[in-house]
């Protein structure tokens, strides 16, 4: 059944005039509880609430993109039917009017979900609620440090890429030189992101400075860019993936080290990559 913005309009305002009186009306608003972020393999459990007034149900469709992919009917036999739709394995076991669960998420499970709850007979009413979940993938490899130089001397730019590792959504890198994070918009480069297979994507982001005296502490200048997955992750306080895991930062670490020439003009500085790059938790 087609929803009208109006019908919705209509049946709210009718509510509010006639609340005073006590007097029930059909469905009132239909709202669905998604989680914004998934990590793979893990269940989510979708849930749309409703306030169906004094109308009887006559049916629940899940949409996934528009392709329905669960409907819960009481009046059918079964009263649970659902549909092929690529990512979205549905428990049906654990789904009933009031939620549906996903077990094992992938990639192909992201997407926009719909709720779309109809009314019997007389009212026919229905009233629909989307929102999207993205399922996460995590990189598995550390960001790569290139445009590393055999050596440098004060006064040379230095031009530096990151790459982070792929992942989905995108990673976010930051650069910092002896643990200060670069701020400054003229030193950074932001490049498009590489797309992979399979909706994985990797971030490139440059560095440009001019290399001074003022870099190095004790004789050295550690240039570190550490790759991260969405802040909204760790902020979202109603996303059970940030309290259930730790989702790591990955990190490349160059440490540049001043030795001072036999030509006395210039100090030559040597490089060495640190290989093996932390793992942070
Ligand atoms: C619900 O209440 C409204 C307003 O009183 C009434 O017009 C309607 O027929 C009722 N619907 C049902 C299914 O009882
Ligand atoms: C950094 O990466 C961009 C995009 O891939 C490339 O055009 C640029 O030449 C690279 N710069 C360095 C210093 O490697």
């Amino acid at each position: 059944m087609e929803i009208y913005p109006w019908m919705f309009i209509c049946c709210i305002s009718l509510y509010n005039v006639k609340v005073s009186s006590a007097v029930t009306t059909g469905l009132r608003w239909v709202r669905v509880n998604v989680p914004q972020y998934r990590v793979p393999g893990e269940t989510a459990m979708l849930q749309c609430d409703y306030d169906l007034g004094n109308d009887t149900l006559y049916a629940v469709k899940w949409y996934k993109d528009h392709e329905e992919f669960y409907r819960f009917v009481p009046k059918a036999k079964p009263q649970a039917n659902w549909y092929e739709v690529e990512g979205v394995h549905v428990d049906v076991t654990k789904s009933d009017s009031r939620k549906v669960v996903i077990h094992s998420v992938s990639w192909k499970t992201s997407g926009l979900f719909r709720c779309e709850v109809s009314a019997e007979a007389p009212s026919f009413a229905s009233a629909q609620s989307e929102a999207k979940m993205e399922v996460v993938e995590l990189p598995t490899e550390n960001p790569v440090i290139t445009g590393v130089e055999e050596d440098y001397q004060i006064g040379d730019e230095i031009n530096l890429n990151c790459t982070s590792g792929m992942s989905h959504p995108a990673s976010i890198l930051h650069w910092y030189i002896n643990e200060q994070q670069i701020q400054k918009q003229e030193a950074l480069i932001q490049y498009p992101v590489e797309h992979y297979q399979h909706g994985l994507v990797s971030s490139v982001l440059g560095l440009r400075f001019r290399l001074s005296s003022h870099h190095f502490r004790g004789g050295s200048m550690r240039v570190k860019c550490v790759a991260s997955m969405m802040p909204m992750l760790f902020q979202s306080d109603r996303e059970s993936v940030v309290q259930t895991q730790t989702l790591p930062l990955r990190e490349a670490l160059l440490l540049v080290k001043s030795s001072t020439s036999r030509n006395m003009a210039s100090t030559v500085l040597a490089i060495t990559l640190i290989g093996s790059i932390r793992l942070l938790s």
